[in-house]
């Protein structure tokens, strides 16, 4: 069934008022951190954590999408990750695949663009397999552009963008003085998505954790003690009823907003 008739009376109504009293980022993108502590405090082992995180991802994808969130970027996997022990890291792979195989389908019907930023090189086969076919399938929709950091770092991103321009430079196809903020913002992986208006992190850890640190730059911060798998909807809500009371100032004064 379409998100858009699937919303509970109750939550319809939280909803059209979010819609019409505040302002919805345009982009929000998420740390969601805490699946590990939050599977500890239930003496659960460490992979139910991040099941039920994949749980949270569902409905605030969905959530997102009902809202009229033009862009939502989450950060499933990052390239420190790899240092996990195996059992882990295996397990979240195997929760990825399991994930974009079973919501391509739905995701699609509700018009969600899948775009995935990261070093792709380093995931499992089976995994590619699955990111080739959802950004394939979902590269016409126009709704909420779904963007997944899969083997992410922000640094490593940088430093690609910088080789890219270089590269460019010494072949003579781009002079030193066309290098700009524009050039290089075009240049990472996150090329043609604006900037994050709002940036949400679950648990209560005060970092960025090597997390688009380019495009941050004028973000709002919302930083939540709730584990990601206790993450709700009106969680959600709130993080953009505090984003609304921000003044955005971008360097200049309250006077010439
Ligand atoms: C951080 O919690 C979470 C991760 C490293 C993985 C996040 C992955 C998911 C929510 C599931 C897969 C995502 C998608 C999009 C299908 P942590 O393990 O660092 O928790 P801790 O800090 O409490 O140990």
């Amino acid at each position: 069934m379409s998100w858009h008739l699937e919303v509970e009376e109750q939550d319809k109504l939280e909803q059209q008022k979010l819609i019409a009293s505040y302002c919805i980022p345009k982009h929000i993108a998420i740390i969601m951190d805490g699946n590990g502590r939050w599977a500890k405090e239930q003496n659960l082992p460490r992979v139910k954590g991040h099941e039920q995180g994949i749980i949270t991802v569902k409905d605030i994808v969905k959530a997102s999408s009902q809202i009229g969130v033009k862009c939502l970027t989450l950060y499933a996997f990052s390239q420190e990750n790899w240092n996990r022990p195996q059992d882990e890291t295996s397990a979240l792979m195997q929760l990825l695949e399991l994930y974009l195989i079973s919501e391509i389908d739905e995701l699609h019907k509700n018009n969600v663009k899948m775009h995935f930023i990261g070093n792709m090189e380093t995931l499992p086969n089976n995994v590619i397999i699955q990111v080739d076919n959802c950004k394939n399938i979902t590269k016409n929709n126009s709704g909420l552009n779904l963007v997944l950091a899969l083997s992410y770092g922000s640094r490593q991103d940088i430093v690609n963008a910088a080789k890219k321009i270089a590269m460019q430079v010494k072949s003579g196809s781009r002079r030193l003085e066309d290098i700009d903020e524009e050039l290089f913002s075009n240049s990472l992986s996150t090329n043609g998505l604006q900037d994050p208006d709002l940036l949400i992190r679950t648990s209560g850890e005060m970092r960025i954790s090597n997390y688009l640190l380019w495009e941050i730059a004028y973000s709002e911060l919302y930083i939540t003690d709730i584990y990601w798998p206790q993450f709700t909807r009106n969680d959600l809500y709130a993080a953009i009823i505090d984003y609304s009371h921000r003044e955005r100032r971008f360097g200049k004064i309250s006077e010439q907003l």
